[in-house]
């Protein structure tokens, strides 16, 4: 779907620079405004992204990277299904003041554009959910996720269908592939936002 009908439904499509995106979650994070909207939407990301990452895993001991967690939708769906220990990263401070306390051991607010302040190979598990989308973290973030998680461990992530190509994300997966840091496990679209006729790449990898 062209952009700008995208940008009709689902508005922060329109945004272009981090400061714009920003700006509009603090605002979308008030009176817990994202988190019903995500309900009225039937946003199924967190859902179809830990359904897929718990197929390949049965460690619950594991400990989980949550890039762009947001309000901490994929820590609570994680939850559910006897994941224990999430660490939570994002560039909202509004929306990382939302999320249930004690669900996640560590939170941090970082900017997933730039370097992460992670130690190498530390991570079993990274996901990303719904922050690979317009305006928001461009594909170098991929290089960071396969630093700071464990030789065999997880990446899982959701793309906008939307950026794609256009922001390069096809020739990010490729080059990683290429140069033999993962190896995939699945990658089909999935339902994501439907509901707006939106679609995601979901996309689960094996560091190697
Ligand atoms: C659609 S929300 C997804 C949040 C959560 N993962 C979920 O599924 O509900 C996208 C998230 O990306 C975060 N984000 C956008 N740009 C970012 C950046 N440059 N660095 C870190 N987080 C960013 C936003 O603050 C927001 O929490």
């Amino acid at each position: 779907m062209a952009l700008k009908d995208v940008g009709n439904k689902v508005p922060i499509y329109k945004l272009k620079t981090t400061d714009e995106v920003m700006k509009y979650y603090d605002e979308w994070g008030e009176k817990d405004k994202y988190n019903k909207d995500m309900v009225e939407w039937n946003y199924t990301g967190p859902k179809e992204t830990v359904d897929v990452f718990r197929k390949y895993t049965e460690n619950k001991e594991m400990l989980i990277f949550d890039a762009g967690c947001g309000t901490g939708l994929v820590g609570l769906q994680l939850k559910k299904y006897g994941f224990k220990y999430f660490h939570g990263a994002d560039l909202s401070q509004k929306l990382l003041d939302t999320i249930p306390k004690q669900l996640y051991q560590k939170i941090i607010k970082v900017d997933l554009n730039k370097p992460i302040d992670v130690k190498d190979n530390f991570y079993d598990a990274t996901m990303c959910v719904g922050t690979f989308t317009f305006g928001h973290v461009k594909p170098q973030a991929l290089d960071e996720f396969v630093r700071v998680t464990k030789k065999d461990g997880l990446i899982c992530f959701t793309i906008n269908e939307g950026i794609y190509k256009d922001y390069g994300f096809d020739k990010k997966i490729e080059n990683l592939k290429q140069d033999n840091k993962w190896e995939e496990l699945e990658f089909f679209k999935s339902d994501y936002i439907a509901s707006k006729d939106v679609n995601a790449w979901l996309g689960l990898y094996r560091v190697k």
